[in-house]
Parts: structure tokens; C-alpha cells; sequence
């Protein structure tokens, strides 16, 4: 499935856009402050319902304006679909896939997964493990819709449990109670540590494919790193007993898999630590890379890979080979500052937007 065309009004700094996108590379440039990033969002907002940049999702109704609505066109090689979002602060959203209304565009299959780099994504590499555990989860629900439901479990029983040790803690509950608990958390957590585990797996090979094809040089790798060594759920229910009385001091579970993380290594250590900036974001892309090709194995469609000023703090090589790269398969749309550093860029097989005024352009050299 691929996004043909994508026409808004009233979306961040446009009034009203209308512009194509090539089933290949597409090619967003403009000054600072133009409105890529902005045209960027808009196609994930469309794809999905939902904001790529703020949890404040008034900020992308224009200044002035009371709604935004945004249309997608996609096309398969059974035909042509459109997906139709509208949102006015303080209102639902109405979301449609052709023509009819939907709850949300989780499931729906009349527009592309996406994929989305945005600058401060590499928080991914470099914050805090529960960002990588999260991302991790919604890649085995990208690969596996029918497994999205581990994590959600899990938490739950992790929620119960914990209210329990406090209740324990506190006198108003017994101790007798747990095992129950820790029979439902550890069926849970296993569960998700074998998705967790068969994801990276998946993803490990096509990723150091990626960072070698991408210049991160030395010996790369994707690891998963559960936090229990159980190989089963008797095995994470005697883990969890074994910690029963430091669980209690603090009236919250310490072990099990949502202290899991996942680590990126070069040469055995860890790029968020002893990474270049220009390394972390070469990490950071082998593992979308490596996601979009597992995606498209698992799920016959590769998703949209939105990537905002990407190339910024690469070199000449590393801008030469992923460009290479995007041009060969799948559809990316990539934004910049200058076309030069999207080497290639002038080739008729990639779609050019000009962002000036704003307006966005294309087939005129703005
Ligand atoms: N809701 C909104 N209504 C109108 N304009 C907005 C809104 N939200 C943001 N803007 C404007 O959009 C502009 C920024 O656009 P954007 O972030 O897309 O720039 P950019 O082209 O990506 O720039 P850079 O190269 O610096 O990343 C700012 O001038 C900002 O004031
Ligand atoms: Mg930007």
C-alpha cells in the first residue's frame, strides 16, 4: 500500500496543500521554518489519526483556525482507497477509510503503516529503556497484531500485583494472596519476552546488514536484554519469590520484563554511551530500516518512512548510501534543508515538494 496524495486545509502553517507523493523517494525541501516538518506530520496525522510530534494535538489545527482535515489518497494493486481525517479541538475526531466512518486507524487497511524518524527519536538510543520497551512493543504488534494484547495483560496483571504488595504492605491484605498474582504475571511476562525476543531476532541480522550498508563501521549489534533469565513461567514465578521481601519494602514489583531493554552496540559497547551523534543516528535508522523490511515479510507492505532532516548530521558517503538505499525500495518521504544533500535528488523517479511561502510546490524549480 502506498500514499498517492495528500491534501489538507488549516494543518500547522498551511492554509491548504494539495501535493503528490512518488511511490518511491519524495523529496520535501524548504528553508528553516518553511513547513517540512509540518508537511511531515500532516501525512503521519492523516496515516494515523494522531500527531508524530505533540501529545497537544490542538497545536496543529492553523493559528486562527477552528478545524483541520486532511485527505490520503492510497493505491494497492487492487485499487485505489482514501482515508479522511477531521478534528476540531475539543470535538472527536472523524476519522473515515472510504468513505466510512472508523473509530480509530489502528486497524485499518486501506492506508500504510508509517515509520517515522523525527530528530528528537533518538531519544530512542539515548533515553530512558522504558522508550526502547515501548518501541519494542509496537513492533511486535506492527508484526503481529494478534500479539498486542501481551503487553496490555501483562501491565495489567503488573498493576494488580503491585496494588497487592501495597495493600500487603499497608496490613489490609495477607501475604497468602500473592502466588495467585505471581502465577497471572509471570504467564503474562513470558509470553512477552518470547515476542520480545522472536522481534529482535528478526530484526538483529537485517540490522547489522544495515549498518554496515550504512557506514556505521565495526562490529554492530541489536540486543535484547530481558531482565529475567527465566525460560519459563515456573521459572519467572520462583524469580519473583525470590524478591518477595525486597517487593514489599517497596510495595512495587522490581523484576520482571517491564525492566527489560534493548541495547545497540558497536565494537561491545554501547552507542548511547560512547556513540558519535552521527553513529546514534545511523543506529537509529538500521533499526527502522530493519523494521520496515521485517514489516514488509510479515505483513506483505512496507510502511511509509517519514524522515525529517535526517541527512543534517551526516557526511557526504552516508548521505550517498541512504539515499541510495531509499531510492531502491519501499516509499520514504525525506525532508531538507538543502536538495543537495539528498544526493540524486534531480532523478526523475524522485518527487520533489517545494516548500516556500507557505505554500507547498512542486514540478516548479521554486
Ligand atoms: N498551528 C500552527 N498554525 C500556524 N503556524 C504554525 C502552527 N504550528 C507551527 N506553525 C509554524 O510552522 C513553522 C515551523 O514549521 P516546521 O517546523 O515545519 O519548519 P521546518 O521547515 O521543518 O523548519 P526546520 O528546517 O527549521 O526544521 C513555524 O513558523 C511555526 O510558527
Ligand atoms: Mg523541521
Amino acid at each position: 500500500m502506498i500514499a498517492t496524495r495528500l491534501s489538507l486545509r488549516d494543518f500547522r502553517s498551511y492554509s491548504a496543500a494539495d501535493v503528490r507523493l512518488g511511490p518511491g523517494l519524495t523529496v520535501v525541501s524548504g528553508r528553516n521554518g518553511a513547513g517540512k516538518t509540518n508537511l511531515l506530520e500532516a501525512i503521519y496525522f492523516a496515516c494515523t489519526g494522531r500527531s508524530c510530534r505533540t501529545a497537544n494535538e490542538r497545536e496543529v489545527v492553523r493559528f486562527g483556525a477552528e478545524l483541520t482535515r486532511l485527505e490520503l489518497a492510497c493505491e494497492d494493486a487492487l485499487g485505489r482507497h482514501e482515508i479522511s481525517v477531521g478534528f476540531k479541538p475539543g470535538d472527536a475526531k472523524r476519522l473515515k477509510a472510504d468513505g466510512a466512518p472508523v473509530d480509530n486507524l489502528v486497524g485499518v487497511s486501506a492506508r500504510p503503516l508509517v515509520s517515522v524518524f523525527l530528530p528528537d527519536r533518538l531519544e530512542l538510543v539515548l533515553g530512558a529503556p522504558a522508550l526502547r520497551r515501548s518501541h519494542l512493543d509496537q513492533v511486535v504488534a506492527a508484526l503481529w497484531p494478534a500479539r498486542a494484547g501481551t503487553r496490555r495483560a501483562y501491565s495489567a496483571a503488573l498493576a494488580q500485583r503491585n496494588a497487592l504488595l501495597a495493600s500487603i504492605r499497608a496490613g489490609r491484605a495477607s501475604k497468602a494472596s500473592l502466588p495467585a498474582w505471581d502465577a497471572e504475571l509471570a504467564r503474562h511476562g513470558i509470553a512477552l519476552m518470547a515476542d520480545r525476543d522472536a522481534t529482535v531476532e528478526r530484526l538483529r541480522p537485517r540490522f547489522a546488514e544495515h549498518a554496515a550498508g550504512l557506514g556505521l563501521e565495526g562490529e554492530v549489534e541489536l540486543r535484547y536484554r530481558p531482565r529475567s533469565k527465566a525460560a519459563d513461567a515456573a521459572g519467572l514465578v520462583a524469580e519473583l519469590a525470590e524478591r518477595v521481601e525486597s517487593d514489599l519494602e517497596r510495595g512495587f514489583t522490581g523484576h520482571g520484563p517491564h525492566r527489560d531493554d534493548l541495547a545497540f552496540r558497536r565494537e561491545g559497547r554501547e552507542l548511547r554511551a560512547y556513540g558519535s551523534r552521527g553513529q546514534q543516528r545511523l543506529g537509529l535508522l538500521s533499526l527502522l530500516l530493519a523494521e520496515r523490511e521485517e514489516l514488509a515479510a510479515e505483513r506483505g507492505s512496507a510502511p511509509l518512512l517519514l524522515l525529517d532532516d535526517v541527512m543534517s548530521e551526516l557526511d557526504a558517503t552516508r548521505r550517498e548510501r541512504l539515499t541510495s538505499l531509499l531510492r531502491r525500495d519501499g516509499q520514504a518521504v525525506i525532508t531538507t534543508t538543502e536538495l543537495e544533500h539528498v544526493p540524486g535528488s534531480d532523478a526523475d523517479d524522485v518527487e520533489k515538494i517545494f516548500i516556500e511561502g507557505g505554500r507547498a510546490l512542486q514540478g516548479v524549480e521554486a
